[in-house]
């Protein structure tokens, strides 16, 4: 099946270079309109080039024939997300499709980053995506449709050296899609998690030089774009995409153990069983605790 954009409107933030440059290129090659925005700069502040990213990937898209608009606004307030999408919808109408991509990054030892910088971390990656999804959703309620990607990172998942608080902020949208997908439950509105590795300015200086040829923002982005199509199907994954791999993440459960709750449960008895209740060879996904717990207490006889 070959998946088209024709008549979709998307947003893809942090989109002047990296990988959200390549996700507004692919959607924009398959018929998407695409805001494109980006607030410019380095990699840690502003620069006084800000404006020139997202026109460049703009034109870039033009040239090709494509449909696009930059936006220069910041998704790190709730007044710049709003101007934002108010750009979708004022010059295209309406929002189907929200790339949450933009994103900064400050390495340093945990107690020696400054507080401004774990703020700044926060602001972008956690507070970007909350104030963008709080302003896309309304229109694609209204719209009837939509898809969300977030972004992730290996850093939140497994941890990455120097960066704890943006490797937390990155881990939260997992959280923060797990929820909203609920409240969203009867509306054609999808929420998934990207886990990208690429070579980019933000990885710069990160990723072994022997594995750099593979890591392209292009061998990414096919799953972005599988995200933001009608071809998705999915709700709440987190799918892994770099250098060719592409895969998906689950939390898991150990079969763990029920100790007789109606009876004192000491510490001394959840040291014995320790072994057996954290064995990972019977995992299962993770389910809401009360059902596995109801299940477990059934089983035993105590319900
Ligand atoms: P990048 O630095 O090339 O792109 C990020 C873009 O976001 C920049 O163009 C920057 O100007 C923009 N941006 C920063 N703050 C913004 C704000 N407040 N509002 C709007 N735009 C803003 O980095 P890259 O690698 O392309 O990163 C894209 C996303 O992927 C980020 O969220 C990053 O955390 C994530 N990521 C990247 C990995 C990699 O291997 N490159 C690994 C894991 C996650």
């Amino acid at each position: 099946m070959t998946i088209r954009f024709d008549e979709k409107v998307a947003i893809v933030t942090g989109a002047g270079g990296g990988l959200g440059r390549v996700y507004a290129h692919k959607l924009a090659e398959r018929g998407a309109k695409v805001v494109v925005n980006d607030l410019g700069g380095p990699i840690d502040k502003e620069s006084p080039n800000a404006l020139r990213a997202a026109d460049a990937v703009v034109k870039e898209i033009m040239d090709m024939g494509g449909e696009a608009i930059a936006s220069f606004d910041s998704v790190a307030d709730a007044e710049g997300a709003a101007k934002i999408v108010d750009t979708a919808l004022g010059t295209y109408g309406k929002l189907d499709i929200l790339i949450n991509n933009a994103g900064n990054l400050f390495q340093a030892p945990f107690t020696d980053m400054p507080i401004e910088q774990y703020q700044a971390l926060i602001n972008v990656h956690l507070f970007g995506a909350i104030y963008m999804t709080r302003a896309a959703l309304e229109p694609m309620r209204t719209n009837g449709y939509g898809r969300v990607v977030y972004t992730s990172s290996g850093s939140g998942l497994v941890g990455f050296n120097g960066q704890a608080v943006y490797g937390a902020t990155k881990t939260a949208m997992v959280g923060f899609q797990n929820c909203l997908l609920l409240e969203e439950a009867n509306r054609d509105i999808l929420f998934n998690t990207l886990v990208p590795t690429a070579d980019s300015r933000m990885s710069a200086g990160i990723l072994p030089e022997h594995l750099r040829g593979f890591l392209t923002p292009e061998n990414v982005s096919p799953a972005v774009v599988w995200m933001a199509s009608d071809a998705c199907n999915v709700n709440g994954k987190i799918l892994v995409a770099g250098g060719g791999f592409f895969g998906a993440v689950e939390l898991v459960r150990s079969k763990g153990v029920l100790i007789d709750p109606t009876r004192p449960i000491t510490v001394e008895m959840y040291d014995e069983k320790f072994a057996e209740l954290s064995d990972m060879r019977d995992a299962t996904p993770y389910m809401a605790n009360m059902t596995n717990l109801e299940n477990r207490l059934k089983e035993r006889g105590f319900l």
